[in-house]
């Protein structure tokens, strides 16, 4: 089987991080997002991945080439000249999607986490006759999503809003699915959204199904909820393979420390806190709610909570990090400085304290 996932867009709501590296490279739980959506295709029997990009290409293909290897997956590009949204990049990537077995494939956007429960998908979706199958969940604030209306009973969609100003439901398009290569047809070579041109003209056809995904689900691409997806993605860990998550007197909840990380004596870490390769984590430091990304260097006695600290930064001794605090790449803290949600863009040092939630350029 293939997939495709859509990783094109300049992932704005995600900078200063997004400023380094595109989004579905950003690290989550210690992993590049993309590789999470790699390795559960790869499971279910999927052989070759296409990435739909839009821009800075080689930045991805770079990186992706290792774990073509490590994996045994082939991942090729399918470069866009202009952003053709979420449909056009079907379009284009056409001839390497309906390569005329017949079989379904994965579209999936690139900054969903989940637990990717793709085996019961495509068995929910041989189990209809429709063209389509969405995964759907539910959420209290619908309105930022696509909603579905659906027929409980089978699954069959009846409407499929984007963005809906009023209410019309809280299942919500989890940005997961199984097309069949009919869908190709219903597409043109042009900037369009699947969302607002071809799921509800393929519902009006009565051929689009939706299933409830079981499991947790997050768009990850803003940083409010890439902390709480962190809670969700950790909490799930706990469930399915425990052993993969810290233990010791110095841990509270569900904490990710990788292999390659160093933590000081006295340290006080979690809940829901991954800590990325190379990472030194000194003494007497408290960590709550936080993703501290490779090569990170956090000096004793500092204390973080809820905040994003990206790669190769340093924070000080005594410094204290919070509020949706985002440190980009390579960011230096100074000793005893307070970041009350600062958002720090990539390579700066920060001498004063920022006071109150504000982008330090
Ligand atoms: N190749 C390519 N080209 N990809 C694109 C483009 C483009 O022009 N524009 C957006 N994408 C990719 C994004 O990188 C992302 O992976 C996916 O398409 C969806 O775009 P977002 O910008 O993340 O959309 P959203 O989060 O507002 O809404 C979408 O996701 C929700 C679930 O998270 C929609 O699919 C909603 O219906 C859905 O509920
Ligand atoms: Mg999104």
């Amino acid at each position: 089987m293939k997939a495709l996932i859509l990783v094109g867009g300049f992932g704005t709501r995600l900078r200063p991080l997004t400023l380094s590296f595109p989004k579905p490279l950003v690290d989550f739980a210690n992993k590049p997002m993309i590789l999470h959506q790699i390795e559960a295709l790869k499971e279910v029997g999927v052989t070759e991945v296409v990435l739909a990009i839009n821009y800075r290409p080689e930045v991805m293909i770079n990186f992706l080439k290792d774990f073509e290897d490590k994996l045994g997956i082939t991942i090729t590009c399918s470069q866009e000249t202009e952003p053709l949204g979420t449909a056009g990049p079907l379009a284009l990537a056409r001839d390497k999607l309906a390569d005329g077995s017949g079989e379904p494939f994965f579209v999936l956007n690139s900054d969903v986490i989940s637990e990717y429960p793709f085996a019961e998908l495509i068995k929910f979706h041989k189990g209809h006759d429709g063209e389509a199958t969405i995964m759907v969940t539910k959420v209290d604030e619908p309105s930022k999503y696509g909603v579905v209306v659906m027929e409980e009973a089978t699954g069959r969609v009846e409407r499929f809003v984007e963005k809906p100003k009023i209410f019309v439901g809280n299942k919500i398009n989890a940005g997961i699915y199984l097309l069949n290569p009919s869908v190709l047809d219903r597409i043109e070579l042009r900037p369009t959204s699947i969302e607002k041109e071809v799921f509800p003209q393929i519902a009006a056809d009565q051929k689009l199904y939706a299933m409830v995904l079981p499991g947790f689900w997050m768009d990850v691409g803003q940083p409010r909820d890439y902390i709480t997806g962190l809670r969700l993605y950790l909490d799930s860990l706990r469930k399915k393979s425990a052993g993969r998550l810290a233990t010791g007197a110095h841990v509270v909840g569900n904490v990710l420390v990788h292999e390659s990380a160093k933590i000081g004596e006295g340290c006080l870490i979690g809940p829901d806190v991954a800590i990325g390769p190379g990472c030194v984590v000194e003494d007497g430091v408290r960590l709550s709610r936080c993703t501290v990304m490779r090569g990170v260097r956090i000096k004793k006695h500092a204390c973080i909570s809820n905040s994003i600290i990206g790669w190769h930064s340093t924070v000080g001794q005594w410094a204290r990090i919070e509020n949706m605090t985002i440190l980009g790449e390579d960011v230096h803290v100074c000793d005893e400085v307070y970041s009350n949600g600062g958002v720090v863009l990539p390579h700066k040092e920060i001498k004063s304290s920022i006071l109150k939630p504000e982008i330090v350029m």
